[in-house]
């Protein structure tokens, strides 16, 4: 290992601080508020660079990232996505299907830019370090550059809105996907002028944000 494999480390200074956790807080998920400016090739750049830059077990960096700017493609996603969620209505309790109705829970053809960010099971071959004993962290490594992008496009005035509500199959059809690779997740990405200064699903009466002190246990399961 050489001498300078180390760097200087320590708290960030207040103001960059301040700025961590400001995308950490104001971070959205979009869905209605897209503008329809493109995203510029540097920024989108940063932004993939930003997902490139997370942990991963083994340093396997198992994802890959689908830029796609095809209204052709989005159309199709879009397609997909109101069947499975129309599909996903019928399955919630009578009350609440009137409220789901009216959520809005995607932008696909709005946005300028979808991403699908995937995940390669084979990558590194059979056995990766840290892997061994637990065949998904794989899985939860994509999740984090899902999230490294998110925090980076709060910064630069990007919305970024999720969209699971997809039969995978549908998903695997239209971007080719071959089997050992997982959609883990599929991105809306535009600029936006304005967000929710809380979750979306809050504001609008579908669930709560939890206090965190109920969710801290003490050294097991449940104890206080
Ligand atoms: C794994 C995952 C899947 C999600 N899928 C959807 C989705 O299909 N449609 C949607 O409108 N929001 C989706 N969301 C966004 C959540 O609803 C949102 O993160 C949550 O309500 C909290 O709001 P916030 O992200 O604005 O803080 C998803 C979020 C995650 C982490």
């Amino acid at each position: 290992m050489s001498a300078d494999a180390l760097k200087p480390a320590g708290p960030f200074s207040d103001a960059e601080r301040a700025a961590v956790y400001r995308a950490i807080h104001e971070r959205r998920d979009v869905r209605g508020q897209f503008l329809p400016d493109p995203i510029a090739d540097d920024l989108l750049a940063r932004l993939l660079q930003a997902a490139h830059a997370a942990p991963s077990v083994g340093l396997m960096q198992p994802w890959n990232f689908i830029v796609i700017r095809s209204d052709h493609i989005r159309q199709q996603i879009r397609a997909a996505f109101q069947a499975a969620n129309d599909e996903a209505q019928a399955m919630f309790p009578a009350e609440k299907r009137a409220l789901y109705s009216q959520l809005k829970l995607a932008g696909i053809t709005e946005a300028p830019v979808n991403l699908c960010i995937t995940c390669d099971r084979s990558r590194g071959g059979p056995v990766v370090l840290g892997r061994t004993h637990n065949r998904d962290t794989d899985l939860y490594s994509t999740v984090c550059a899902v999230q490294n992008l998110w925090l980076a496009a709060r910064a630069e005035g990007v919305g970024v809105g999720w969209v699971s509500i997809f039969r995978d199959a549908d998903l695997r059809a239209i971007l080719n996907l071959p089997d050992h690779v997982v959609p883990v997740a599929y991105l809306c990405l535009g600029h936006v002028r304005e967000l929710y200064g809380e979750p979306e699903l809050q504001a609008r009466g579908w669930a709560q944000r939890q206090v965190l002190e109920s969710m801290i246990f003490r050294d097991g399961w449940g104890a206080k």
